[in-house]
């Protein structure tokens, strides 16, 4: 006997109604905005047909608190597995257009579930936050759905790449959840973060702002450094989700996917000994060296906008993913700052928990000096560095291009923080401080005998550049692995790279080491 066709026919209905979550009037003033629904999210992000969607009869089953018999499709939130590229990758959208996006228990659970689905499987998870927050109506279970995902994204935290794309509302608590995520990418297009938004900033501090100057995508890529990425709307976010996962394993067992090229290309790029100006003083941008290096000039930067005196990034190098982590001599001639060191430990952090060997490029005259900086705490952020280099169990590989002076020598992955590889430029300069200052301290006396003190001086600093603070001097003391020339730096690179992809080093046993935080 055959299925009875009422079934199939409730099924279909049931189906229908669950797919539409808004008006289309409410729809069409969506795309007026440029802003996609949850689920068009979710088709554009993965491959035609290939979503697999979790909880879509899921909802919220009580008549709370103004909530009477409203309905409430797929519980306001779309979850699945889809492919990318071919790999599978789990995602959740909020839908705003089901009681704006709010979070209530059923909504928890279904994001919950998608998450332990995500820890089983090894996958990334991606989530699309546009939500209202807590939802009012459900209360304390609200609060304890957020509880029950926060500690998900702790759970999953080095074991699972986490994307958040914040692509409408994301207010109050609701905000830390993208925060105990990886990489966090916002939208232009209607998007807002902030814990608390101007009017209660107004109403307990009286002082005035506005939501563009606190909470908007410009304010966290630049200012707060909260957002790793900004995007025009949310087809462009989509890209970046795509191609930011184009450089990360699936989780920590698996090797990230490297491309190697069957053959080693080991022939000189003279580009590099173009880019250094001859004066030591004057800056170049990083960029065009970063560009010469990795394959097709091709670089994915992390906080493009945010604490600009270095730069960190994605790319392959001869096929192999690599972590670029670079001093920037254009901003503020590459110093280390209180949120320069915070976004390069990060960024070593999060390639060390994916196996993702790092490539320093180092041109770095110290840390920033200043009162903001001291009274900032440039001691301990400037410790996460060393912290964090020194933790990390992956390749690394160093080549120091100018200068490379003191305790950010050392923070910009010296051989005694752990460098597998450190090769130096003929252009190095590697002491304890600069050649101006240093001769000031040492020889004050013999600059102030001299007959002519400012001869006396400059003859000094050049003799201190060129030969005491020469990398042949930190060769000869075993400190570096080569002296190179700069058209040799891609062959030298590959070749370490290659040559450590299969380090594997142990460490005392430990719940975890204290970072300063
Ligand atoms: C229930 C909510 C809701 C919420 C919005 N809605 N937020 N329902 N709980 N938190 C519903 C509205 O009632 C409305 O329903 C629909 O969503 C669309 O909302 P609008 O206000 O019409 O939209 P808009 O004008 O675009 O404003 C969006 C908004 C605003 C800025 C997000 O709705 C708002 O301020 N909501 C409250 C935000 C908030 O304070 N949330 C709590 C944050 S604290 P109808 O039926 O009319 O369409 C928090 C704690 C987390 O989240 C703690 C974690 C530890």
């Amino acid at each position: 006997m055959p299925i009875d066709e009422k079934l199939l026919h409730d099924l279909d209905e049931r189906r229908a109604n669950a797919l539409v979550s808004g008006a289309p009037a409410k729809v069409e003033e969506r795309h007026d905005k440029r802003l996609l629904t949850a689920r068009e999210r979710v088709d554009s992000l993965f491959q035609p047909g290939s979503f697999q969607e979790f909880g879509m009869f899921a909802e919220h089953q009580c008549t709370n608190f103004g909530m009477g018999e409203k309905k409430l499709p797929a519980d306001g939130v779309i979850t699945g597995v889809g492919l990318l590229e071919g790999r599978p990758v789990a995602a959740f959208s909020q839908d705003f257009l089901v009681a704006g996006g709010s979070l209530g228990r059923v909504h928890a659970q279904k994001i919950c579930d998608l998450m332990d689905y995500a820890q089983r499987a090894g996958v990334p998870i991606i989530a699309f936050n546009d939500s209202g927050g807590a939802r009012i109506q459900e209360g304390v279970l609200s609060l304890a759905g957020y509880g029950q995902v926060f500690f998900r994204n702790v759970l999953l935290s080095g074991v699972v790449p986490q994307i958040a794309v914040i692509a409408g509302p994301c207010a109050g608590g609701a905000a830390y959840s993208p925060a105990l995520m990886d990489f966090l990418i916002m939208t232009k297009t209607g998007a807002s973060m902030f814990i608390c938004g101007p009017e209660v900033i107004k109403a307990a501090t009286g002082q005035v702002t506005t939501m563009d100057e606190i909470g908007s995508a410009a304010a966290h890529a630049t200012v707060s450094g909260n957002v790793h990425f900004v995007a025009n709307d949310d087809g462009h976010a989509i890209e970046i989700v795509g191609k930011l996962l184009s450089f990360l394993p699936a989780n920590n067992l698996v090797d990230p996917p490297h491309r190697p090229t069957p053959e080693l290309d080991l022939s000189d790029v003279p580009a590099f000994e173009d880019i250094i100006p001859a004066d030591p003083k004057k800056p170049f941008d990083v960029h065009h060296v970063i560009e010469a290096l990795v394959d097709d000039a091709d670089f994915l930067e992390v906080h493009m906008e945010w604490a600009k005196s270095i730069v960190v990034g994605f790319a392959r190098i001869q096929g192999i993913v690599t972590g670029i982590v670079a001093n920037q001599p254009m901003v503020r001639s590459g110093t280390l700052d209180i949120d320069s060191s915070d976004k390069a430990a990060r960024f070593i952090r999060f390639c060390n928990l994916y196996s993702i060997p790092i490539v320093t490029l180092v041109d770095v005259p110290g840390f920033m000096p200043g009162v903001a900086q001291e009274r900032g705490g440039i001691i301990r952020h400037g410790a996460k560095m060393l912290f964090a280099y020194a933790a990390a169990t992956v390749p690394k590989i160093t080549v120091i291009m100018r200068k490379a002076y003191g305790g950010a020598y050392l923070a910009m992955c010296s051989r005694d923080l752990g460098a597998d590889m450190v090769f130096a430029w003929p252009t190095a300069e590697i002491a304890v401080m600069g050649a101006e200052g240093a001769v000031k301290i040492v020889f004050r006396r013999e600059i102030k005998d001299a007959a002519d003190p400012a001869k006396e001086e400059a003859a000094l600093v050049k003799k201190y550049r060129e030969e005491f603070a020469s990398p042949y001097q930190a060769a000869a003391n075993a400190q570096i692995t080569d002296v190179i020339r700069p058209a040799h730096t891609r062959a030298a690179v590959a070749m370490a790279l290659r040559n450590t992809l299969s380090k594997r080093e142990t460490r005392p046993p430990k719940k975890h080491g204290n970072i300063p935080m």
